[in-house]
């Protein structure tokens, strides 16, 4: 059903005001809950069906189990008879060992039926990660500009285990739970119809009054539960990753306060949902009763009058609390069931998510590296004031050029443009006479090697961070391009060189050591065009100068873009553009 009917219920609720969550969750997790549970069991089908000779011996074997689970009233049943009737011994024992093989029969089965799901249930949940996490990596930037990555980490992760969830409460717990309830309020109806009677309208009612309360009352507050989990994890992660900002102002207690308001939220929403749990317990147990009271109470009532043996009597008892056992497990699997539903939500929206366009295109072909923008017009949304409104510049192959610009003029924007991290709505990019727009994004990203401001490194070693172009660059090409940004002596002086761990996002080398790292990484992978976007901004002037002169000495044949503010890299340069109003003016 759809997720939509969480709207009313919060509203009766009232004390979360609807706007809360509506305007928060597009921001935070913009994504999610438009979804319908038919998709998800969609979704999750594409993995069962991965391994289906597998996954179908399974539930063939545990259909099996759930036989013997049948057969055991009626195995009960017939050894009271045999006892009560004081028949012979031999048919006693008999009947014993009967009643014995039944339960050996069910938990051989059982266990099998398990062994045989395990590898499928562990395959599956490791390809649903790493599907899930190569799709989430290929989302487009502005997704990362709006979603909180702690958040999409326990998505994935909750993603996972939502799997597990829905494929155990469906095929362990679900599908056995309707056999042995509709086999056992058959075999009643035969040994009395009125016992057969109270137990399948004790059936419908559990299984109505579960489904309806559940995602009427206590799936609507589970929803939001799932949503402030993700939300306080969210928020952990990105005050835990701007830890250095936190210090600096010595905020700790104010990002705890933060912090509190979100938990503080989670527990009265979790509050709420267990409750309802614990509401819905109480109206299954009611039900229960009166299954269990009817039942019996009918069977000892024909056992008076004479139409029902002592054996009657033992299947009704048996057959109770078989059925009340699997009746109270449809209902945590029902729960399970949503929850996993719930969970895996998250996930198959990813799947439904636009991702970066494939690499279904012709690949760039760069034969000398002119760029060109023809009339480019962009702003970040239709509600964001405009960047760049018919920006055009031609970059001739081989030259290098400055650009420079107010700081939010637009300059690391016509970067991402180049790059296609966003698309212009207007007019074209070019290189050598190719629209970029109709090459696959893996050949343009190759093209086109960047040096950025603000390096984000990987929490591996130093000579792993410069050779990610390239991952099989040898030591020496590795050490050559370091020397070139002038990161050579600093990385000597770390302990182990170049096989130092720089930190998660390199926090362990400073602004200009980060910058050199990225510069060095930039350079590796020989690209025909170069961009260094403000990539020296960091540094001391003589080490700027002295990276500009290797630079230049290089003479790769590479189209230079030096986005910079500073005389040296504007001297370097045999041209000089401004960005200004989101044109282009040559200085
Ligand atoms: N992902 C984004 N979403 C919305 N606005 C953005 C985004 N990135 C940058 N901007 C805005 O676009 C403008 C230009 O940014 P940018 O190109 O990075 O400037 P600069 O010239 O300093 O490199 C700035 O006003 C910035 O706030
Ligand atoms: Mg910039």
């Amino acid at each position: 059903m759809p997720f939509g009917l969480l709207k009313p219920l919060v509203d009766r609720a009232g004390r979360y005001s609807w706007i809360w969550p509506s305007t928060f969750l597009r921001q935070a997790v913009p994504r999610s809950r438009c979804i319908s549970v038919l998709t998800v069991l969609r979704f999750m089908a594409g993995y069962w069906s991965r391994r289906r000779p597998r996954f179908l011996a399974g539930a063939a074997i545990s259909f099996g189990a759930t036989c013997f689970d049948l057969a055991l009233p009626w195995a009960s049943a017939t050894l009271v008879d045999a006892i009560a009737s004081e028949r012979d011994q031999n048919t006693v024992w008999s009947a014993w060992l009967m009643f014995v093989l039944m339960f050996v029969g069910f938990t051989l089965t059982r266990n099998v039926a398990h062994r045989i799901w395990i590898p499928v249930a562990a395959r599956n949940m490791e390809e649903l990660t790493n599907e899930a996490f190569d799709r989430v990596q290929r989302f487009p930037a502005a997704w990362y500009s709006t979603a909180f990555t702690g958040g999409s980490v326990r998505q994935i992760g909750r993603a996972m285990w939502g799997y597990d969830d829905v494929t155990d409460a469906l095929t362990v717990h679900v599908g056995p739970a309707i056999v042995v309830l509709v086999g056992l309020s058959g075999m009643l109806l035969m040994r009395s119809p009125l016992a057969g009677g109270v137990a399948i309208l004790s059936v419908v009612l559990f299984t109505i009054v579960n489904l309806v309360v559940t995602a009427r009352y206590v799936r609507p507050a589970n929803l939001i539960s799932t949503d402030l989990d993700s939300i306080v994890s969210g928020k952990i992660a990105d005050a835990i990753t701007a830890n250095a900002s936190v210090k600096s102002f010595a905020a700790e207690r104010r990002e705890l306060a933060r912090l509190e308001e979100d938990t503080a939220r989670w527990r009265e929403s979790i509050e709420r949902t267990w409750s309802r749990f614990v509401d819905l317990g109480l109206l299954q147990n009611l039900i229960l009763l009166l299954m269990q009271a009817g039942v019996t109470g009918l069977m000892v009532r024909a056992w008076i009058n004479g139409s029902a043996t002592p054996g009657d009597v033992t299947f009704a008892m048996t057959a109770f609390i078989l059925m009340s056992g699997y009746l109270r497990n449809l209902g945590d699997s029902v729960r399970g069931l949503q929850k996993g539903i719930d969970d895996a939500a998250d996930a198959a929206n990813f799947a439904s998510e636009r991702t970066e366009t494939p690499g279904s295109h012709p690949g760039l072909m760069v034969r000398r590296g002119k760029v060109q923008f023809d009339h480019v017009c962009f702003a970040y949304g239709d509600d964001r004031d405009p960047i760049l409104s018919g920006f055009d510049l031609i970059i001739e192959p081989g030259t290098t050029v400055a650009i420079t610009g107010e700081s939010g003029s637009g300059k690391s924007t016509l970067i991402r443009l180049l790059h296609r991290l966003y698309e212009p709505q207007q007019g074209r990019i070019l290189i050598d006479g190719q629209d970029i727009a109709g090459v696959s994004l893996a050949s343009l990203r190759s093209a086109i090697a960047i040096a950025p401001q603000e390096p984000v490194l990987f929490h591996r070693t130093i000579r792993e961070n410069i050779a990610y172009g390239r991952p099989d660059a040898s030591l020496d090409e590795v050490q050559r391009v370091a020397r070139l940004a002038c990161a050579e002596a600093l990385i000597d002086r770390l302990p182990g060189g170049y096989d130092c761990l720089v930190g998660e996002r390199g926090t362990t080398l400073s602004g200009g050591e980060r910058q050199r790292v990225a510069l060095a990484r930039a350079l590796l992978v020989d690209a025909p065009i170069l961009v260094l976007d403000e990539a020296t901004s960091a540094l001391d002037r003589d080490t700027e100068e002295k990276i500009l002169r290797n630079l230049a000495n290089r003479s790769t044949g590479a189209t230079t873009l030096v986005i910079a503010h500073r005389p040296a890299p504007i001297a370097a340069a045999g041209r000089v553009v401004r960005v200004i109003q989101g044109r282009a003016l040559e200085a």
